[in-house]
């Protein structure tokens, strides 16, 4: 098939480079010249496991193409999928001026019949407003293409969005017209070899399966990080709790770790772009609230225990962290922890070292451009006098650290973990002050 994809984000890059894997020809359009420019030279904006090999396969055999001509882009398609950002808006309601803005330029440049797909995160009743979008710049142009808008959003997790998407769970696609029902199998067959994942629905639940699948996911997280303060209180260890409780199989391990608040681009602006359209529609969702309240509280964790030990001004003092992205294995660091952590320690008069895998060019060039931060290269220079370590991102190469060679570099041996990487027994036969989340 001819697919074109609009936005090369995370989503449209993974998304354009799986479906050019099958054998599809796909043109993936962007606004930003300069990420154009570096895709077709190999070099590729985002760290993602796995997608260079794959882009640079296809980008070779002609399967996959860069433009940021909408034009060059839909000139053969049969398929148009819209992927770009739907950011939190300032009433937070998710922003649509960009799906917007691509339906009118849709309108206004297509030259047949075409099937729009809605891979980009949207509150319900946005393909309907697609629809009218393009409609309405077809009637302009005296054109009659028939136009389909289909649903079918998203699940691939950044660090493991190759995979996830090349084996996914399941595929939902929202329409109500079958033909486009049997060109999205057609196009999703390869993917699901072994056994039928697409689940085919109306286009507003398809919608709203997104919204519901990323609260009830933030929904677990939040769950465990109020289980894990209780339990801070009672002197219960929250992994064995949480043992105890994923073994039940109608709870499952999956989705019960606590740690220091979830960030990322899809959590955070998610939950409240739901709580909004509940709101907007007479409710008051009260547990949605919740989720998010607790998430911001918990962010703030890991700084409540160090001013507890000591004290709010941190001037003379040096904080080395271990990680700066949201998750391991990428370099997203939106809404991620350690910039609340950062901007606190700085603010309390502390010195501020940082090492991440990944995420510090990012860091650098985004988050703590104004910010005095010391960047290092390795996990044990980070660590050189610092009064101590504080874990933020479980990246792998933190699971299992020379803790000797920690303690050597270490002015105090004490280490605050926010993802709970470590045993308190062993943290204490190593000597170690070891405070962790709820336990
Ligand atoms: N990142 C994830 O893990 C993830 C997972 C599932 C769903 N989603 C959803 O997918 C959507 C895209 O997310 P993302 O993380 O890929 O965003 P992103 O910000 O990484 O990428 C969006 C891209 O769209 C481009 N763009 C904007 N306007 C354009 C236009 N008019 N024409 C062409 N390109 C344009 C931008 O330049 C950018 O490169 C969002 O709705 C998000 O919620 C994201």
């Amino acid at each position: 098939m001819n697919i074109t994809i609009i936005g090369t984000g995370y989503v449209g890059l993974v998304t354009g480079t799986c479906f050019s894997e099958m054998g599809n020809e796909v043109y993936c359009v962007d606004v930003i010249e300069e990420k154009i420019e570096s895709l077709k030279q190999g070099i590729i904006p985002i760290y993602e496991p796995g997608l260079e090999e794959l882009i640079k396969h296809n980008y070779n055999n002609g399967n996959l193409h860069f433009t940021t001509d909408l034009f060059e882009g839909l000139s053969d398609s049969q398929l148009c999928f819209i992927a770009v950002g739907t950011p939190m808006g300032e009433d937070g309601s998710a922003d649509l001026r960009y799906v917007r803005q691509v339906a009118k330029q849709i309108g206004q440049t297509i030259t047949q019949d075409i099937i729009v797909v809605d891979k980009s995160t949207v509150p319900v009743g946005t393909a309907d407003e697609v629809e009218t979008i393009i409609n309405k710049e077809l009637d302009k142009r005296n054109k009659n293409y028939k136009v389909t808008v289909v649903s079918n959003p998203e699940f691939l997790k950044e660090g493991t969005a190759v995979n996830d998407f090349m084996h996914p769970e399941r595929v939902i696609v929202g329409t109500d017209d079958d033909s486009a029902a049997e060109i999205m199998k057609e196009l999703y067959d390869p993917f699901t070899k072994n056994h039928e994942r697409m689940i085919i629905m109306d286009v507003r639940s398809a919608e709203m399966t997104k919204y519901a699948s990323n609260s009830m996911l933030a929904n677990r997280i939040s769950f465990m990080n109020e289980m894990a303060n209780i339990c801070d209180k009672i002197g219960a260890n929250i992994d064995n709790v949480r043992r105890g409780m994923g073994s039940d199989s109608r709870i499952g391990h999956s989705f019960l770790y606590p740690g220091c608040g979830y960030g990322g681009s899809c959590f955070p602006k998610d939950v409240t772009a739901l709580i909004k359209t509940a709101q907007d529609n007479g409710l008051n969702p009260v547990l949605l609230k919740s989720v998010e309240e607790v998430n911001h509280n918990q962010k703030y964790y890991l700084i409540n225990k160090i001013i507890n030990i000591f004290g709010e001004d941190l001037s003379g003092l040096t904080f080395a962290l271990w990680g700066l992205a949201f998750k391991p294995e990428t370099d997203d660091m939106r809404e991620a922890s350690s910039i609340i952590i950062v901007e606190n320690l700085l603010k309390m008069g502390a010195k501020v070292n940082v090492y991440d895998p990944k995420a510090m060019d990012v860091a650098k060039e985004f988050y703590f451009k104004d910010l005095d931060v010391n960047y290092f290269s390795d996990k044990y220079s980070v660590l050189e006098d610092a009064d101590a370590l504080i874990l933020v991102t479980e990246w792998k190469e933190f699971r299992n650290p020379n803790f000797n060679k920690i303690k050597s570099l270490l002015k105090n041996n004490i280490i605050f973990d926010g993802r709970n990487q470590y045993k308190n027994s062993y943290m204490k036969k190593l000597d170690f002050e070891y405070h962790a989340v709820g336990k």
